[in-house]
């Protein structure tokens, strides 16, 4: 395994591989990202991970200067994976100039965690297409548990005509289902306990999402709108229970799966998502959902 800062060295040790997978990730790596590896093991002969804390999609308040960065830790687990190239740039080297030419994403990025965190998916898809640039993969490969990113990806890459193949893959979670994130380091023993209860409030909407279409399939020839309204209900009581139990809950969004809009009639493919605080970390999850005879 090669690990390679600069980009001038990046290009040359990829000149001639015809079929790179590429990982991007902000390091601190755990299980969920070397999953991700894994899949890219299987879509590419050359797989390239880089490592960058991107300091563009960081909010003034939020956790930039105090983001765990491991680099060596990070590239022994990444060796026992066999990847072949780390790449870690320096910020000088990717942001040799201020950054001034910028990705403007989708309206989409403005809503869900973009409503919480101004400019994020701009300070995203920008670093996501230099990298992009830069490795010029065949292949990359991004995690579901960050459902929104994955949705704007690829929709720069649908838009902007790039020849790159986007993967989604699932969500890789702690044994009492909470999804691994490296902010998970954040969480005091209690919080860490009591983290596991976002997941399972989007399981128990789920089945209640389910139950309802059901019924309401059932009884087709009631009022059309029932199933959205009901769902939206839904929403507010699993924001209640959460912040009765001393969550502060952003959002908790029951939306398409494909678009990430609000639901239509005849809408199957659906996720719900989240984003809520505990303590002073912030965790998101979502779950995608069938719904089998879609919304009537
Ligand atoms: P980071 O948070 O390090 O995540 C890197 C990749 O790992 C992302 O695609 C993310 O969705 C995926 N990932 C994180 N936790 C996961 C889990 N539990 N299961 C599966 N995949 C998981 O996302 C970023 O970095 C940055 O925004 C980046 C795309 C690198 C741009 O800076």
């Amino acid at each position: 395994m090669q690990i390679i800062s600069t980009i001038t060295a990046l290009r040359h040790r990829l000149r001639d591989e015809e079929s790179v997978a590429f990982v991007p990730t902000m390091g601190n790596l755990h299980e969920g990202h070397l999953d991700l590896v894994r899949v890219a093991r299987e879509h590419g002969r050359c797989v390239v991970v880089s490592i960058f804390v991107n300091p563009l999609q960081f909010g003034v308040n939020e956790d930039f200067s105090k983001y765990p960065r491991t680099l060596e830790q990070d590239c022994k687990l990444l060796e026992q994976c066999g990847v072949d190239v780390v790449f870690a740039p320096s910020e000088q080297d990717l942001y040799t100039q201020p950054q001034q030419v910028m990705v403007d994403p989708p309206a989409i990025a403005n809503e869900l965690c973009g409503a919480f965190r101004s400019g994020h998916f701009r300070g995203v898809a920008t670093v996501v297409l230099k990298l992009f640039n830069i490795v010029q993969p065949q292949v990359a490969v991004f995690g579901k548990k960050d459902y929104q990113q994955l949705h704007i990806v690829r929709q720069i890459v649908a838009q902007l005509n790039l020849p790159i193949e986007i993967i989604g893959s699932e969500t890789v979670r702690a044994a009492d289902g909470l999804a691994l994130s490296s902010r998970n380091q954040y969480l005091n023993p209690t919080e860490r306990t009591e983290a596991a209860f976002l997941c399972r409030t989007l399981a128990n909407m789920g089945k209640a999402m389910r139950d309802q279409a059901a019924l309401n399939q059932a009884k087709l020839n009631q009022a059309k709108l029932n199933n959205l309204r009901d769902f939206s209900s839904l929403e507010q009581e699993a924001r209640d229970t959460l912040n009765a139990r001393g969550w502060k809950v952003e959002y908790i969004a029951i939306r398409c799966s494909s678009t990430l809009l609000p639901l239509t009639a005849g809408d199957k493919d659906v996720v719900i998502l989240a984003a809520a605080w505990l303590g002073k970390t912030r965790l998101i999850d979502n779950l995608e959902m069938n719904l089998q005879d879609g919304l009537s």
